[in-house]
């Protein structure tokens, strides 16, 4: 079912496990910031330790082993390596992560490591953050220090995780660090952070970096009904969700529909320069894909015929950018949904591997996320028993093979996440870990689905 050499990963972020957040010279980035201004996350959670993973490493390292993983997706903190978010590297820091490369290769793991998983240097956000130009360069400049350091033992490079998030949910809806709400400055935003990956992208491959590509989060879209005005607003929901990231990387152009409609937003994509789309153009080695749902949008004008037509707003709606795209987002009523309230849709992953590769010049993909939160809990005999997530991963496993068997060049497959962690705005409530974490002990329970997916990954397929 899948092909020899397929890659079975799992995948985290520095900011949601690490934890030791004043350690070794590492400064606050924006989510340290965000996370400890009142009412921003639920609980008012934060990652000041969240699953003590900078202290735990070599028995999270061992955890990956007996998953027998091919290949583990962590991200560099860029707060760890370059305190002030420029300038020379702070050793300790750097040191944390050759620590985890060289544990990794020692069990036989290949690394694939993201340098951009959202938590910028406060220093950087307080010059501007992504809405600056300098933001890119910088972040170049720090994509050539990791480079170096880390060099020959990371397998693969991911420049940017989910730009869409870092630049929509971080400058435009107010739901993620910096929780700015400014429609122009989260389209800036959008179009540096592009930039930055482009000229990352250049700056590891000259220093010899074999393997680099970036990973977005992409949305299936579906229009409510036939209805025209409904179709126009899945058509906006692509733009915004897909198109805005995948036009400018795959054929070095934003969608003109989209730039018409951010087109009063300032500076917006006033900031593009000469030779930047070239730059942002550049050849992928591969397209990392994050997937979790489809998104089923109606226009605002017509909620009331959704609703007749058994279809609820969803909670996602709180997006203020997509309300002034006109776009509402709906939910089918009782269908299967994840803790997340996110919809259940398996389909959806093969519709839009199927659909990039129809639609697009991609290179290979890999699906770098995809998994579930579940309302699990520690049962009297100390197990963890999560059939749903199981359910659930081995419906998406199956979405990818089929995808596979369409002639997509899927070679590999991500599960987020390898352990519970900090779900940013949701703090800890939401667990998509294989291994349960118990936050007050740190210790580590794997889950029924940790062992099920061991023996996928053992057979490289599904019984
Ligand atoms: C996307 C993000 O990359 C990751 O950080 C997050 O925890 C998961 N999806 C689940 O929401």
């Amino acid at each position: 079912m899948f092909p020899p050499g397929f890659v079975w990963g799992a995948a985290t972020a520095s900011y949601q496990i690490e934890g030791a957040t004043r350690a070794d010279g590492r400064s606050p980035s924006i989510w340290d910031t965000f996370s400890h201004t009142p009412g921003r996350t639920h609980n008012g959670d934060n990652g000041d330790v969240a699953c003590d993973h900078y202290r735990r490493l070599d028995e999270d390292l061992d955890l990956l082993a007996a998953l027998g993983v091919g290949s583990y997706r962590f991200s560099v903190a860029w707060p760890r390596v370059q305190p002030d978010g420029k300038g020379p590297a702070n050793p300790a820091g750097l040191d944390f992560y050759r620590r985890l490369v060289g544990g990794l290769r020692d069990r036989g793991i290949a690394p694939t490591a993201t340098l951009y998983h959202w938590d910028l240097p406060q220093a950087l956000e307080d010059a501007g953050g992504w809405v600056a130009r300098d933001t890119a360069e910088r972040f170049a400049e720090y994509a050539a220090v990791v480079g170096e350091a880390l060099g020959d033992g990371v397998e693969r490079w991911i420049t940017v995780n989910e730009p869409w998030c870092s630049s929509f949910h971080g400058y435009g809806n107010g739901l993620h660090a910096p929780g700015r709400t400014d429609t122009g400055a989260a389209v800036a935003a959008v179009h540096h952070l592009l930039l930055g990956h482009g000229q990352a992208l250049a700056a590891l491959r000259a220093g010899g970096a074999r393997s680099v590509g970036i990973t977005l989060n992409l949305v299936p879209v579906r229009p409510a009904s036939g209805h025209e005005a409904d179709a126009a607003a899945a058509r906006r929901m692509d733009g915004y969700a897909n198109r805005m990231f995948l036009d400018p990387l795959l054929r070095g152009r934003y969608p003109s529909d989209m730039a018409a409609a951010f087109s009063s937003a300032r500076p917006g994509l006033g900031v593009v320069q000469p030779g930047d789309l070239e730059v942002i153009g550049q050849p992928l080695d591969f397209l990392g894909v994050n997937y979790y749902s489809p998104a089923i949008v109606a226009d605002p004008s017509r909620l009331d015929e959704a609703r007749r037509a058994g279809l609820v707003p969803s909670e996602r709606q709180a997006e203020r950018v997509a309300a002034e795209l006109g776009v509402a987002r709906v939910v089918r009523a009782g269908s299967d949904r994840t803790a997340m309230d996110w919809e259940i849709e398996p389909s959806g992953l093969t519709d839009l591997l199927v659909g990039l590769a129809r639609d697009y010049p991609v290179p290979p993909v890999y699906v770098t996320e995809n998994g579930a939160a579940f309302c699990d809990y520690v049962d009297p005999d100390g197990r963890v028993q999560d059939p749903a997530r199981v359910e659930y991963l081995d419906g998406h496993l199956r979405a990818v093979a089929q995808a596979i068997g369409e002639g997509v060049e899927v070679r590999g497959y991500f599960c987020w996440s390898l352990l519970d962690n900090f779900e940013w705005a949701y703090g800890f409530a939401k667990r998509f870990g294989l291994v349960w974490v118990d936050y007050a002990t740190g210790a580590r329970i794997p889950k029924s689905s940790f062992s099920w997916y061991r023996d996928v990954i053992a057979a490289n397929g599904l019984a």
